[in-house]
């Protein structure tokens, strides 16, 4: 990892705008410095005073940073306190008419729920769940569609202090399975189906299916009737609605310490099973609450959206928990982008007056591919702030954002962080940094960000490495679940002097912006040159005619690697001589964006990439495809496994 090469030079520079600068929590660069330095000098007291600010303690704490038992640190202990409390209880005094969601279904009917009706439904289920003997500390799994009820769901585990694991709706039965199985949870909570783009999504199937194939520790599986056509299976399964009903219309929330987990929820690593990230109720609460607040300068009268699904970790901290802790409005929605048609987010957007976006690049790059004629459309002056996260944004599609979207006025915020970090790490604070189409920005006040080689000694401007964070936060992980080993070896190897690694390869350039560059095992080595991926396919992607690229190395004899590139083209796939021509078209574009040692060997078309449910490009699959082989093991977490073969040419 030392002194990787670093070819992507974007010099575009968009300082905040002065009309949202004046209104925004943190208005300007001095401002944003006063809190880096207030961090600085006093660290513990800073988050002190945040966690105070921001969440409500039932038991004030009196030690804000244990590190006794690095590094598993513990933030905020002897404090109390209830995550369901802050997210609902405490805005009912003044805003319990106030709309907490405002739910959209897949067939465009609208439901919207305040802030009183989201108390009372999730006391009644938490009185449920208790009826069913489920108490502090019990697993629970969720596997919902993305409605009000999966938020409801959370609540009700964290207003007992049972420990939710979400499984995004999108995994099969067999990834539900081993999920359920390492949680050891004695309940399930689902629906009888969701519905995605108009087609039926049979939840309550899968989850018979899981537990059919052995998962020994369930007792009980709530079906929330979604769509009301639920096979239950005698004794095991109860109706949502047959649960809540009835129920007592208060629950006394059970105030537990802050160190106790939230919740566990797994992300995949390069190799091995998934791992079960473990949260802290107070560290969580408060980094995800801070976050929404300045990162996207949320306020009483803004309408919210995060496109998140409530099975990844932007959906807990930014669909669930941070904005409920704020007591703003958002949207919910259940579909997918492309269905009706691909307009569908930006009539949205108008149909609601969302004045805060935030979605993941993967859609705005299929978005941005339908020309500019389908979001003109809509009415977007609502907009005020746009967000992005899950990789890095190419400048292309950061600039057809800020321009086709954003009409030149709304902030972007590229907010880089991770499963393992909680909440936003490094991101721009819309009202004080400038930012450049591509990079993640600044490292949040308080968030103490470096670029380290594999010794762990920090690395100057412009050169790549690993990036650390170098101090503790109060939203990081706890540990894998069950498995402390593999949580320090990951996270903590002995080399890197206590830093936390994250696992991305980033630069900072000469004003100390950070450029993630991909994740380290992602690195390509052609002829001694260390490459990140993502530059050439920013390169790529830059090239009018190309919607989409992944960028894989594989064996060579002489160049170490050679670099092997997979194009999704706007319009057609090209096939035959048109392909031949846009090979070299492409090799040539490359060549004179980065230089000749980044041109790709090797071009494929494909109609698509292999991604995982959340959009991620799994890179892992197209080095084996490049090698001409079709992979072998778990491709059940892919979203389209037929690219596979169209990729590979047969
Ligand atoms: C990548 C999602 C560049 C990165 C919140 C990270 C990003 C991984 C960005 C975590 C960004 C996320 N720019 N890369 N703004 N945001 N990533 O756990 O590689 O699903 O390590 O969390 O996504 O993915 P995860």
């Amino acid at each position: 990892m030392n002194n990787l090469e670093s070819i992507l030079t974007e010099n575009r520079v968009f300082p905040p705008n002065p009309a949202f600068a004046a209104k925004a929590r943190i208005g300007s660069r001095a401002a944003y410095d006063a809190l880096v330095a207030e961090a600085n000098s006093d660290y513990e007291g800073f988050w002190a005073r945040l966690a105070r600010e921001f969440v409500t303690w039932d038991t004030p704490f009196s030690t804000v940073l244990d590190e006794s038992n690095a590094p598993h640190y513990r933030w905020f202990t002897e404090g109390k306190l209830n995550a369901s409390v802050n997210c609902i209880d405490r805005h009912l005094p003044t805003k319990a008419s106030k709309i907490a969601i405002i739910a959209e279904a897949d067939d465009g009917s609208v439901r919207e729920i305040t802030y009183q009706q989201l108390h009372d439904q999730v006391v009644a289920l938490a009185n449920g769940l208790k009826s069913l003997g489920i108490t502090q500390g019990d697993r629970v799994v969720i596997y919902m569609p993305m409605i009000p009820e999966a938020s409801i769901a959370m609540l009700a585990c964290a207003r007992i202090g049972a420990i939710h694991s979400v499984v995004f709706g999108g995994f099969s039965a067999e990834a539900l399975r081993d999920r359920i199985n390492d949680t050891g949870a004695r309940l399930v909570i689902t629906a009888d189906g969701g519905m995605r783009g108009g087609r039926m999504v049979p939840l309550k199937a899968a989850v018979d299916k899981a537990i059919e194939n052995g998962c020994p520790n369930i007792e009980q599986v709530v079906v929330f009737e979604r769509l009301g056509n639920a096979t239950l299976m005698a004794e095991r399964d109860i109706t949502w609605s047959a649960l809540t009903a009835g129920q007592p219309t208060t629950c006394p929330p059970v105030m537990v310490d802050a160190e106790h987990p939230l919740f566990l929820l797994y992300t995949s690593g390069s190799t091995g099973k998934p791992k079960g990230v473990q949260h802290a109720t107070g560290g969580f609460l408060v980094n995800a609450a801070m976050t929404n607040a300045w990162v996207f300068d949320l306020n009483d009268d803004d309408v919210y959206w995060c496109t998140a699904d409530v099975g990844w970790i932007t959906g807990h901290s930014y669909v669930t928990y941070g904005p409920m802790a704020l007591g703003v409005t958002q949207v919910m929605f259940e579909g997918i982008p492309s269905y009706p048609d691909g307009g569908r987010f930006w009539q949205m957007i108008e149909r609601h007056k969302v004045s805060v976006f935030y979605t993941a690049p993967t859609a705005i790059r299929a978005l941005m591919k339908l020309g500019d004629e389908v979001p003109a459309k809509s009415d977007l002056s609502s907009l005020r702030l746009l967000g992005t996260v899950g990789e890095p944004i190419n400048p292309e599609a950061w600039m057809w954002y800020h321009r086709v979207i954003g009409g030149e006025r709304c902030p972007i915020a590229d907010t880089w962080w991770q499963t393992e970090t909680g909440a936003h790490m490094i991101a721009p604070l819309p009202g004080a940094i400038a930012t450049k189409p591509g990079s993640c920005t600044l490292p949040l006040p308080g968030i103490m960000a470096a670029i380290v080689n594999d010794e762990g000694e920090l690395i100057g401007p412009n050169q790549g490495g690993n990036l650390v964070i170098t101090r503790p936060w109060p939203s990081m992980i706890r540990t894998i679940w069950g498995d402390d080993a593999r949580f320090q070896r990951s996270y903590f190897p002995e080399k890197l002097k206590g830093y936390y690694l994250a696992g991305d390869s980033a630069r900072r350039d000469n004003e100390g912006y950070f450029w993630i560059m991909g994740r380290i095992d992602d690195v390509l080595n052609v002829s001694g040159h260390r490459l990140g991926t993502m530059e050439i396919e920013s390169a790529l992607v830059a090239h009018p005619l190309v919607a989409e690229a992944a960028v894989v190395g594989k064996p060579h004899e002489i160049k170490g690697e050679s670099i092997v590139a997979f194009v999704v083209c706007k319009g057609d796939r090209p096939e035959g001589v048109a392909a031949e021509a846009m090979v070299k078209t492409l090799r040539d574009w490359v060549a004179e964006q980065i230089g000749p040692i980044a041109k790709p060997d090797e071009i494929r078309f494909g109609d698509n990439l292999p991604k995982t449910r959340s959009g991620k490009i799994m890179r892992r699959l197209l080095r084996g495809i490049a090698k001409g082989e079709l992979p072998e093991g778990d491709v059940s977490t892919l979203e389209n496994p037929a690219i596979l073969e169209q990729l590979l040419g047969k």
